[in-house]
């Protein structure tokens, strides 16, 4: 019965063109810009051309024949190499940009009656990265929450460079461009391979032409000399070395090197600088605590905050988060999330664990910043806002004997002292917050940048470390877990060691 009427037209078609198959009985075509081909291999002539019919019934255009105008390939159950090669043998010049994806992505936009967005999941990866005279194919989100990226850098070359730009304009309060390039080391970040030609980065999202010129340098010369000259400029040296004290941020370093403050001697024998509290901390322990965490630091730790935790109370939960939770091996804190079953008792709970920690003795600094949660002032019209739970941002002494292999020492050095100084922050947010939280601070701030980002202007909701808002609906959506979080912005989930955008 289906295929009665469905088949003539199709023969009839192919005959007649090559030209585009859109929708017909008097459907029009509402997405212009997806050009389907279905790979009739594995699928068979039958199915295919069901498919065809049906997506072209809810007004998708479906090209009989692969040409440069198709934007999606569809494939079901073909092996990603055999099609890979299949496709190269095509020579289409469009290959770098089309989409290869597994029939799922087509289903589901079959049932949501329109194209739904491209996830990860639904591309199929071209498994030979250095193939042929094509570059290698891998679609990336301009979302970093759409990407994966790994602690493992492949183009470190490239994002390192980048750093040193987007941290010259940040000091010169270039917002804009500074981000550009952070957004730019990101998307590298997450190119599985090296790469090697500025041609392969056509493709990629978040690459300006200030970037690319940056890239192009390196590529020809194996380094960047506007990013040397920025390296070798005093002003940003002397900020660079100020902004490394521990509540030092660039307006005050920009005041300093105005002043002709030159070294970090100059700053601490100036009579006309002030040091506040948490500056002096900094000072105080300058060369520990700009030193890197390693992950045998970070989990010793973790354990002294559990155990000091549950003498205070049997249900207090104590999570790492930050860096160490994607799977760094080193970090330049410990990041904790601490919470309570106990309703309202977090806070409390937060200020006997750094009581506890004073009187054991290792508490060097403590800045703590009490909670001005409001649940009636949700969301937060600003995305970079801190959170308004209770926290606090420390100084710990740890001790050689807490950590497997002792501590961290400069290296060849060796002081004499058996402990060194750590900056550890602790969040404690009350229990149904927990999954916004942790989402928070897990980062890392280019990913939770992007998810802001993605649910704002993708999915008209609002996103912070306390909840998520749905515009259209007018309501706070629930979420006991991290996944939940994800389901609702219709995202795929991903792991923390793939958030390191
Ligand atoms: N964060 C936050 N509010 C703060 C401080 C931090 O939401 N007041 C979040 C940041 O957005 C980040 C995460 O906590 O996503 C961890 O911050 P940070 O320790 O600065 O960075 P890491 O990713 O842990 O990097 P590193 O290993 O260098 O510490
Ligand atoms: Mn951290
Ligand atoms: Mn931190």
């Amino acid at each position: 019965m289906l295929h009665a009427t469905m088949l003539p037209p199709m023969r009839k078609r192919q005959r007649r063109t090559e030209g585009t198959e859109g929708p017909r009985y008097g459907v029009e075509v509402k997405f212009p810009d997806v050009r389907l081909y279905l790979v009739e291999k594995k699928m068979g002539a039958t199915r295919r051309g069901f498919l065809a019919q049906l997506a072209r019934a809810k007004g998708f255009l479906v090209e009989d024949v692969l040409s440069e105008r198709v934007t999606h390939v569809v494939s079901e159950q073909n092996q990603a190499q055999e099609l890979w090669q299949w496709l190269r043998r095509q020579a289409l010049n469009n290959l770098p940009t089309l989409h290869v994806l597994d029939i799922g992505w087509f289903t589901d936009s079959m049932r949501e009656g329109r194209p739904v967005t491209l996830e990860a999941r639904h591309h199929i990866q071209d498994i030979l990265p250095e193939a042929s005279t094509h570059l290698p194919v891998v679609v990336l989100s301009r979302y970093a929450c759409q990407r994966r990226t790994s602690t493992e850098n492949h183009n470190e070359i490239f994002t390192d460079a980048f750093e040193v730009m987007a941290e010259s304009y940040e000091f010169s309060q270039c917002d804009g461009q500074c981000l550009a390039f952070r957004r730019a080391a990101s998307v590298l970040k997450s190119v599985p391979w090296p790469v090697e030609r500025l041609g392969a980065a056509t493709r990629l999202p978040c690459l300006g032409e200030h970037t690319r010129a940056v890239m192009e340098e390196i590529l020809q010369c194996g380094r960047s000399f506007e990013v040397e000259k920025i390296l070798c400029n005093d002003r940003y040296q002397r900020l660079k070395l100020f902004t490394s004290v521990f509540g030092v941020g660039p307006k005050t370093a920009e005041k300093w090197h105005r002043g002709g403050l030159r070294t970090l001697n100059d700053a601490l024998e100036d009579p006309g600088v002030e040091l506040n509290s948490m500056q002096k901390a900094g000072f105080r322990h300058h060369g520990d605590i700009s030193r890197a965490v390693s992950r045998a630091e970070a989990l010793a730790l973790g354990e002294i905050l559990h155990q000091a935790a549950l003498g205070i109370s049997a249900h207090a939960v104590l999570v790492l988060t930050g860096g160490f939770r994607r799977g760094k091996e080193f970090g330049h804190d410990v990041d904790f999330l601490l919470s309570t079953p106990e309703q309202g008792k977090e806070e409390t709970l937060l200020l006997s664990l750094v009581d506890s920690l004073r009187r054991q003795g290792i508490l060097l600094y403590c800045d703590h910043h009490p909670s001005t949660f409001d649940i009636n002032n949700l969301p937060g019209v600003s995305f970079e806002a801190m959170d308004h739970f209770a926290k606090s941002f420390l100084i710990l002494r740890l001790e050689d004997r807490q950590v497997e292999g002792g501590v961290q020492r400069p290296e060849g050095q060796h002081d004499g002292r058996s402990w060194r100084a750590v900056r550890v922050d602790v969040v404690a947010p009350p229990m149904e917050r927990y999954a916004f939280t942790l989402l928070g601070w897990t980062g890392s701030r280019q990913f939770e940048r992007d998810l802001r980002r993605f649910a704002r202007k993708e999915k008209r909701m609002l996103l912070d470390n306390h909840g998520l808002w749905d515009k259209t609906k007018k309501e706070f959506l629930p979420a006991e877990r991290e996944e939940d979080i994800f389901a609702h912005l219709g995202l795929e989930y991903l792991e923390p060691q793939l958030r390191n955008a």
